[in-house]
């Protein structure tokens, strides 16, 4: 291990995972139909026409899970809840057989000493919900609220931390922005209202649960990037600094700063969102912590056709430029222009076409990719940005949304016809790489 990758002792080592992508049981024990189950049961909206009934059928093994992430020896695993199974229609009646799931994971983490980080939304709106406007009602932000107060009550004390949403710009721009995850709309001045809506429900939810005083530290898991012009012509710059503002600054300045910014407003013009009285303060608060999901950079170009990144160390599985110079850039753009919580690294990893061959799955590819991120992390780190772990995505191949079962971003190979999990070369390079970083703690 080189001095790039030493990181500090009380460093947070991570796997990531979220519901919808690994639990199956769609319909087991009282859960709810979500958004996303009726939108990946139209085979047109998939990719694989797959959908995600089965998954990794996960709600049946976890305890097999855990015992994965036990042999990787990582500190935490981040993992979602299904809303709808905890509470089937998104508000009223709480459904036990639900949330005795999650105790049951919680103690299998515990029994096995890893730190559960809980997200709250990650994508799987209750389709009741859904038919009374969904996202775009602001009526929805108050029921992820209530939601959000349940499960602090509940669980509160036994979690190490609390997002209440993952990457709401997906939410707002992929599922009524361009229809390409549920629930499938296409309109720009809608999606700009969700993401209103999604700030309003994350300020409702932080001071619903703050009101508990959890143990948990509770904070929001934002996807970000740099945005880099293609060209140094003036229309490229003007286009990387408004998808700064239409992306990173959009989500950022209200919570931190109690404003959107104003380069974006502008540009949305008259789709610029319905803000109601107090909203503003309802968003702004401290965080404990902000997590940040990066996988590429934006590259900005104003021409017709435009200009496609240069990618000199390559593409995903996905189609994502390789760009791991573009995590310390954003790190350190994100500290100069705000006063910063600490920072997780809450999802980063790749896709790429695994196969099983010989008993072996050989991720090269994978590990380069992790190396050469958390070597630009650890350059960030070492200018002063405040980051405190690094969560993998993903613990094992899953169902990944429009892609379906055709995109593999897991250190474990899942064999979706007999489940059967099988660890790629990365994830033995991951428990060594995470070994070596203990044996440091140690000794320090
Ligand atoms: C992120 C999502 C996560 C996974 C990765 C590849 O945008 O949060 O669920 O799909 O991308």
């Amino acid at each position: 291990m080189t001095d790039s990758t030493q990181f500090p002792p009380d460093f947070t080592w991570g796997v990531a995972t979220s519901a919808f992508q690994i639990e199956g049981a769609a319909d087991l024990d009282g859960k709810g139909p979500s958004i996303w189950d009726t939108f990946s049961r139209n085979p047109a909206n998939i990719k694989d026409g797959s959908n995600g009934d089965v998954a990794c059928d996960h709600y049946h093994r976890y305890r097999e899970d855990v015992g994965l992430m036990a042999g990787l020896g990582v500190d935490a695993y981040r993992f979602s809840m299904a809303w709808a199974r905890v509470q089937p229609a998104g508000k009223g009646a709480w459904n036990e057989k639900g949330f005795d799931f999650y105790a049951r994971l919680l103690d299998a983490l515990q029994e096995k000493g890893i730190a559960p980080h809980l997200t709250l939304y990650h994508w799987d709106l209750p389709q009741g919900l859904q038919d009374e406007g969904g996202w775009l009602a602001r009526d929805t932000a108050y029921r992820f609220a209530d939601y959000a107060e349940e499960v602090a009550r509940r669980f509160g004390d036994r979690l190490a931390s609390i997002a209440t949403h993952n990457e709401p710009w997906c939410t707002a721009n992929l599922g009524y922005g361009n229809s390409q995850f549920a629930p499938g709309v296409t309109d720009a001045k809608q999606a700009i209202q969700v993401s209103h809506h999604l700030l309003l429900s994350h300020g409702l939810a932080m001071r619903a649960m703050r009101s508990l005083s959890p143990r948990a530290a509770l904070g929001i898991v934002l996807n970000q990037w740099t945005s880099d012009p293609a060209t140094d012509s003036e229309a490229d710059r003007a286009l990387a600094e408004l998808e700064w503002a239409r992306s990173v600054q959009w989500f950022m300045d209200p919570i931190l700063k109690g404003r959107y910014p104003e380069l974006a407003l502008r540009a949305h013009g008259p789709n610029a969102p319905q803000i109601a009285e107090g909203d503003l303060e309802i968003i702004q608060g401290p965080l404990d912590f902000l997590g940040v999901n990066y996988y590429f950079r934006h590259y900005a170009s104003a021409e017709t056709p435009p200009r496609t990144a240069p990618a000199v160390l390559g593409t995903t599985d996905m189609g994502w430029e390789i760009y791991p110079q573009g995590l310390t850039e954003l790190l350190l753009k994100l500290k100069d222009e705000y006063t910063l919580p600490p920072i997780y690294i809450t999802e980063n990893g790749m896709a790429s076409p695994d196969r099983v061959e010989a008993g072996q799955v050989n991720d090269t590819s994978r590990i380069r990719f992790v190396e050469q991120h958390l070597a630009a992390l650890k350059k960030a780190m070492d200018a002063g940005v405040d980051v405190r772990g690094y969560f993998m995505w993903s613990l094992m191949d899953n169902f990944e949304w429009n892609s379906g079962y055709a995109k593999r971003f897991g250190i474990y190979h899942v064999d979706y016809a007999t489940q059967q999990r099988t660890p790629k070369v990365s994830a033995h390079w991951y428990r060594d790489f995470v070994a070596a970083q203990r044996r440091q703690r140690h000794a320090a």
